[in-house]
């Protein structure tokens, strides 16, 4: 057996759209003895983070940090931008869809949803015609709805919000450094991504950010926020620090992550995942599953498992050899077999973990799969990541 492929099988294999598998720098830099919040070495790091935000979310505007999850950054858009009553358009096509419209409920917000069947996405001509008829405060969508792998057309709804007064807020926690997503050449008013996607960290931190017209409209959201509210932190980054407790740890080790993901430039990075989905895209397809999603994104795809084959026994089964993907959710639970492309995977590990999942569906389901489209499928991906 080769060196390298003793070391294929034998490392764990985190391929889900997040956690994702971290870099070894990253761990390093996880792993240095603590030091205090307001010391000079933590604001030498923290100001080197924040231009870094500014290149890896492509503004011009700072980007704030939270030391929440993903979702504390989707609560502070909303609160930060918005009042009692506003109108809201919330695109539901999946189950992030459905947790944004949830806490837009929660603050007392109309809240349209806009329930897209699973694994399509929103069309922008019908995203027109809604915004002629309804002057909504804000469009509520993510860029990457995780559960279904679909990619929104956010440049194309950008397009349309920046001709009004409504906002454009873009849930990009599985999407920021991961697909193409200009924050202000779309024309996104607010952008969140969270730290354990194309991070590679682990949860905990939120990265929001807010345009110009963003900034104006929160001079005047009325919503009540004290944790969340970005004023505080602007006014403390100003002096070098968070408004609250810095994690220390967590930003050290986004200070690394940033250099990793901006080394040879965003668009190499985005390349790079991008050959990662096709060829698992090809691979999938060539081996005879279905892709779920209409619009893929590059940050993680989706199969469609054929009838009758246990998508939870095929995870669990793939856990006991150190494989982690992701299976659907809710009512796709079971049926959906979701593989991440963000995080420090290599080719070799792409080829892997494809060759062990179709090996196992083809031992599942023999009447759907065949072992010729096997070996024809591990080609396809090998060419692909070859070229
Ligand atoms: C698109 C999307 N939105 C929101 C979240 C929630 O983020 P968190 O679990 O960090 O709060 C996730 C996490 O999987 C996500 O993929």
């Amino acid at each position: 057996m080769t060196l390298s492929r003793m070391n294929v099988e034998s490392k764990t294999h985190l391929m889900t759209p997040g956690p994702v598998a971290s870099h070894p720098d990253i761990l390093k830099t996880l792993g240095l003895p603590m030091i205090h919040h307001l010391s000079k070495d933590f604001q030498a790091t923290l100001s080197r983070v924040l231009p870094k935000l500014k290149e890896f979310f492509v503004t011009n505007e700072t980007v704030f940090l939270h030391m929440s999850t993903g979702y504390g950054g989707l609560e502070s858009a909303v609160v930060n931008t918005l009042s009692p009553g506003d109108e809201v358009l919330v695109i539901v096509s999946g189950k992030f869809g459905e947790r944004w419209a949830e806490i837009c409920e929660m603050f007392g917000l109309k809240t349209e949803r806009w329930n897209i069947p699973w694994g399509d996405f929103a069309d922008p001509a019908e995203l027109k015609k809604k915004l002629e008829t309804k002057p909504y405060k804000a469009v509520l969508t993510q860029a990457c709805e995780s559960s279904t792998g679909v990619l929104q057309p956010i440049e194309d709804f950008g397009r349309l919000t920046r001709q009004t007064e409504t906002l454009l807020l873009v849930d990009g926690i599985s999407s920021v450094g991961a697909v193409k997503l200009p924050m202000d050449a779309w024309g996104i008013d607010v952008l969140v991504t969270g730290s354990q996607k194309s991070l590679m960290l682990p949860a905990g931190l939120a990265m929001i950010s807010l345009s110009v017209k963003a900034k104006e409209a929160s001079k005047k959201s009325k919503l009540p926020k004290y944790y969340w509210n970005l004023n505080f932190e602007e006014a403390n980054l100003k002096k070098g620090r968070t408004h609250f407790s810095s994690s220390v740890s967590l930003i050290r080790a986004l200070d690394t992550a940033l250099d990793l993901v901006l080394k040879s430039g965003l668009n190499v990075h985005l390349s790079n995942v991008e050959k990662k989905s096709t060829a698992t895209l090809k691979a999938g397809e060539t081996f005879g599953l279905r892709v779920f999603a209409k619009r893929p994104s590059q940050s993680l795809t989706a199969f469609q498992l054929p009838e009758g084959v246990p998508g939870e026994d095929v995870l669990k089964s793939l856990e006991k050899q150190n494989i982690y993907l992701a299976g659907g959710q809710d009512k796709m639970l079971g049926k959906l077999i979701r593989i991440g492309h963000m995080g420090h995977i290599e080719n070799e590990d792409v080829v892997y973990v494809l060759r062990k999942l179709f090996s196992l569906l083809l031992e599942k389901s023999p009447q759907s799969f065949t072992a010729k489209n096997l070996d024809l499928a591990i080609a396809a991906a090998q060419t692909c990541l070859k070229s």
